[in-house]
């Protein structure tokens, strides 16, 4: 027994040592925490659950027989955060660069098969050499088997990646698939291709970071959700955001007590909209006037921000919140910003999250590059979101609601629960001078007719008189209302037509 006692704890320090001291050593040398250092600040302490800790490849190519590490390059299990449970694997760059066989493929299914099952998120901790080399098809065999999972787990339980290191080729393909991708500032890429192999291709010369480092990512492509100063801090952001989500589809957010008071007025929102209505203002102002403890976990801060999209809880509850942002080209939706909020949003609707819009938006941005972009079709993809969405949604219009981007923003035909507007909305076919010069082209009296329209539509009380706004409001009362409404609309049930999925416009 002695014997086996120490064959055990001689394996256990091998398994826990990884690539062995030197690569170990390496890792910190980058700036970057190691597999198993990464989990233990995710995690509760001591919640951790190795499952897979003895797995060692079974590749007897090019020398590969006479290296045998446990764990095959992936420290995976389950653990808790906030004492809810989650699944997670955490890629050992220590081992064979963390790159991805056979083996180590089936410690990441096995986790994602398991999560499903019990109804927990899954975070993957990303950094990998990619496809292990060695090993040829079946790494590739491998890469798709994750894939398959992570399309299945896909509206069942929330799947969050964080890229901490490299991740190229196939590998960036599991992240994509995942509700969400966050990366780490100065340690992390991704690309399809490497510098060298577009050098090659296009003659383009660029550096990693430049072609897929976090600033392009969460700037450009919009393939990142957002990224953080260092390891640490993702971690712990990562743990803010699990919190405000269910643990899976079956399940509603965990509700979290605040002292703010959900009769909480803002007396500021009253003078908050400009007295010219082209004038700009923050809406994040207003949502952090409105929602608990001032506190909102943004969702692609840098990417298309003339939309804002994030959690946030109002009277303890998780809400998704969608805003239009005048700041940034007057609040426009364009492609950019309409992609990114139909993901948000269908996101909030596969996790009973309720979606609260704010509307200040002066239609889709018009040009050549938009519409050539296909502004159409992506636009579409905003609009079948919100009218896909069977959960709760509550939407205040603070100014203007132009055109087809009125319908959009959660109108109450697309079966909106509760449309509210500020005094100072503005619920029309398009702004009062652009309807007077199309109206009365080559007419005197131009003035005369703006004015007009201005009476007849810069207001909320024609939208109102027909029942598509439920109630006008003081600003200050938002927070109250909202929190009131969400109350109302906790038993909610809606069904959409049975089907096999639907067919959102790609
Ligand atoms: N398969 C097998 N082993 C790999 C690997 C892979 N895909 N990627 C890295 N490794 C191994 C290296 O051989 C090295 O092993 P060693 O410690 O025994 O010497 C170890 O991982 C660390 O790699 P190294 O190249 O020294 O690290 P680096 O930080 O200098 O570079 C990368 C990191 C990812 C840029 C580099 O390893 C790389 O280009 N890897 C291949 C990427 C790729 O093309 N993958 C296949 C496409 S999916």
């Amino acid at each position: 027994p002695q014997l086996r006692e120490e064959r055990l704890e001689t394996a256990r320090r091998e398994a826990l040592m990884g690539g062995g001291e030197a690569r170990l050593e390496k890792q910190h040398s980058m700036g970057k925490l190691t597999s198993r250092e990464r989990l233990a600040v995710l995690l509760d302490e001591g919640s951790f659950l190795e499952a897979g800790t003895f797995v060692q490849h079974r590749c007897n190519d090019f020398g590969m027989e006479k290296k045998r590490i446990y764990g095959d390059g992936v420290v995976t299990g389950s653990g808790t955060i906030n004492g809810r449970q989650v699944f997670v694997f955490s890629q050992d760059f220590t081992v064979f660069g963390g790159s991805l066989s056979e083996t180590h493929a089936q410690k990441i299914c096995k986790i994602l098969d398991k999560a499903i099952e019990v109804g927990a998120p899954v975070i993957g901790l990303n950094d990998s050499g990619g496809a292990r080399i060695q090993e040829g098809v079946l790494s590739l065999a491998g890469y798709a088997d994750v894939f398959q999972r992570n399309v299945l787990a896909s509206g069942v339980v929330p799947q969050i990646s964080v890229i901490m290191g490299p991740c190229a080729g196939g590998a960036v393909y599991s992240p994509a698939l995942t509700d969400f991708v966050f990366m780490v500032k100065g340690s992390s890429n991704m690309f399809v291709t490497g510098p060298d192999v577009v050098k090659q291709v296009t003659q383009e010369e660029v550096t990693q970071e430049e072609l897929g480092g976090p600033k392009v990512h969460t700037r450009k492509s919009g393939v990142a959700h957002g990224a953080f100063d260092n390891e640490l801090d993702a971690l712990a952001r990562i743990r803010e955001l699990v919190d405000y989500l269910p643990l899976s589809n079956r399940e509603h957010s965990p509700r979290r007590p605040t002292n703010d008071s959900p009769d909480r007025h803002s007396a500021s929102l009253d003078h908050l909209i400009p007295a010219d209505s082209n004038t700009p203002y923050d809406v994040l102002e207003v949502l952090e006037k409105i929602v608990d403890g001032m506190e909102i976990f943004e969702i692609m801060p840098d990417y298309a921000r003339n939309i804002i999209v994030g959690f946030a809880r109002m009277d303890g509850e998780t809400v998704g919140l969608v805003a239009n942002q005048p700041l940034v080209n007057a609040g426009c939706l364009d492609i950019d910003a309409s992609v990114k909020a139909a993901r948000f949003v269908r996101f909030c609707d596969c996790f009973n999250i309720p979606l609260v819009t704010f509307v200040d938006v002066p239609g889709f941005l018009p040009g050549v590059s938009q519409e050539h972009g296909g502004i159409i079709r992506h636009g579409a993809k905003l609009l079948y979101a919100y009218a896909e969405a069977t959960v709760p949604k509550v939407t205040v219009i603070t100014r203007k609601a132009y055109g087809g981007a009125y319908d959009v923003m959660s109108s109450k035909h697309l079966r909106g629960d509760c449309n509210l507007a500020w005094p100072s909305a503005e619920i029309a076919v398009m702004g009062a001078k652009g309807a007077a010069e199309i109206l009365y082209r080559g007419k005197n009296n131009i003035d005369q007719a703006i004015k007009e329209y201005e009476e007849k539509f810069n207001n909320p009380y024609v939208a109102a008189s027909l029942g598509y706004i439920d109630d006008i409001i003081r600003p200050q009362d938002t927070r109250a209302r909202i929190c009131a409404e969400l109350k109302v609309l906790r038993g909610k049930v809606q069904e959409n037509p049975k089907k096999k999925h639907s067919n959102c416009p790609l």
